[in-house]
């Protein structure tokens, strides 16, 4: 075993910049772990001529990706370049030289993990991708070391710390949605085009890398429900507020009777939830195991250093196999083959907020239907409404199957006592299912 080990970068952006930095700092930390120093040989970007704040020999920048993947000095490929296909391609070439990969990217993995994986097996190399959620909060590790002997049912996470900023302001200032997006990103949180955040996907991305951990089994992205912040009124923190919640975008996944289930949509958490004091931009992931109970990882979801310590973890990993000789041996396929639940096994508490006809028997009609269609109800609010002979009636179900509520909301816009449906978010926290 070499004395000193050379890593290849691609990228060398905002998490890239953080890698270097985190390598020049910390070498002799890195020698004292590993009896060795890790440096960082070549490094692959788009733009030779642009300003950076890292120091880095002007020699070691290239444009061409076979300078760093065919380097035959380099053991460890850091992939922080982002973008799918050509990320994919470079990864795939990596593996085919020998070559052991950490990658930040989720999106690939959400993609093609299981493709890479194998590739990675096939040619005995490492591939590992703690920093693709949840930034520097260890959740992969946590999951697949930590909580590996437990048989983990449910894991519920904020994983986008866009988004959980955009409504913490809403939530906390009153401020439109329009302003909080923009402070995001002026903050530097949300991404230049933000629509992966805010419409869910980069959260349902980072959920399908959970589940297939969690539950040891190969969901696939487009089983995922999705639905993103961008249609929230703010009556709905106010009334979120009124009954003790406050509103996050949570990812949900559970397994149950050999049925997997996984979606992301704006969720009222109960403010007594530990989600619930999660702000800003921070990322938390509340993981139900079978023997262990409830356990919670939180830490920042983004930023250079923080993510940076989450792809180093996963170079020192792989350094440590180097030298015990285990590289590509740690992987267990995934051994459950689960089925998505249907609607009707699947169980939750739901808040549905209606404008209805102020008049004798409006709510005596309304609650007739849900009576037939045997939900019951946690709690109910009424609150007169600026529209002429219109009141606000909200209701908290207690647990019901996605299939009854669905169809309640149907029979619920025929009834001619109810205007409209005017939304409604699944509830999770309350302890009074
Ligand atoms: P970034 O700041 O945009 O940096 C991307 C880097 O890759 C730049 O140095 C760029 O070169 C280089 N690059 C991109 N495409 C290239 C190409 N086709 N050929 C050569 N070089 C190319 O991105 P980032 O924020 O560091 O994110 C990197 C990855 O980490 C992404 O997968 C992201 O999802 C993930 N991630 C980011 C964060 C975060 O906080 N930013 C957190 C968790 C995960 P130039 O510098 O020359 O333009
Ligand atoms: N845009 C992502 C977020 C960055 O807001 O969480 C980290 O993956």
């Amino acid at each position: 075993m070499k004395n000193n080990v050379s890593i290849g970068l691609l990228g060398l952006g905002v998490v890239g910049s953080g890698v270097v930095k985190l390598i020049e700092n910390r070498q002799e930390e890195l020698v004292n772990q590993l009896g060795f120093g890790v440096n960082v040989k070549r490094v692959l970007v788009r733009d030779l001529e642009k300003e950076r704040d890292v120091q880095l020999a002007q020699t070691a920048l290239t444009t061409d990706p076979n300078d760093v993947l065919h380097d035959p000095d380099i053991d460890v490929i850091v992939e922080v370049m982002g973008g799918i296909e050509e990320a994919r391609q470079h990864i795939l070439e990596a593996f085919a030289t020998k070559k052991h990969v950490v990658t930040a990217n989720k999106d690939l993995i959400a993609l093609h993990g299981p493709e890479l994986q194998d590739a990675a097996n096939r040619n005995q190399c490492d591939l590992f991708y703690e920093a693709s959620v949840a930034g520097g909060t260890p959740i992969l590790r946590g999951l697949s070391d930590g909580l590996i002997s437990d048989r983990i049912q449910q894991v519920m996470g904020i994983v986008n710390g866009t988004t959980n900023y955009i409504l913490t302001k809403m939530d906390e200032d009153g401020v439109t949605y329009e302003s909080a997006l923009k402070d995001a990103q002026d903050l530097g949180f949300a991404e230049a085009d933000p629509t992966a955040d805010v419409e869910g996907l980069d959260a349902a991305r980072k959920m399908v890398i959970l589940a297939r951990l969690a539950f040891s089994t190969n969901i696939e992205l487009e089983d995922v429900e999705v639905t993103g912040i961008t249609n929230i009124a703010l009556n709905d923190f106010e009334y979120a507020k009124k009954l003790d919640y406050t509103m996050k975008l949570i990812g949900f996944a559970k397994y149950h009777d050999q049925h997997v289930e996984v979606s992301v949509q704006p969720t009222f958490i109960s403010v007594n939830h530990p989600l619930a004091a999660v702000k800003n931009e921070y990322n938390a992931v509340f993981v139900d195991g079978e023997a262990v109970g409830s356990t919670m990882f939180y830490g920042p979801g983004a930023g250079s250093m923080a993510t940076a310590t989450a792809v180093m973890s996963d170079v020192i990993a792989v350094i440590k196999n180097m030298q015990l000789g285990v590289n590509g041996k740690g992987f267990v396929k995934p051994c459950v083959d689960g089925k998505l639940a249907p609607p009707d096994q699947r169980f939750g508490q739901y808040y549905i907020r209606l404008n209805v006809k102020d008049e004798v028997g409006a709510f005596a009609t309304i609650s007739e239907l849900f009576n037939q269609m045997d939900i019951s109800f946690e709690r109910i609010l009424q609150i007169p409404s600026s529209k002429y002979e219109q009141a606000e009636v909200i209701l908290v179900t207690h647990k019901t199957t996605l299939k009854k509520f669905e169809e309640s909301k149907v029979k619920l816009e025929n009834l001619s006592v109810v205007e409209s449906v005017e939304s409604s978010y699944r509830v999770e926290g309350d302890g009074n299912e």
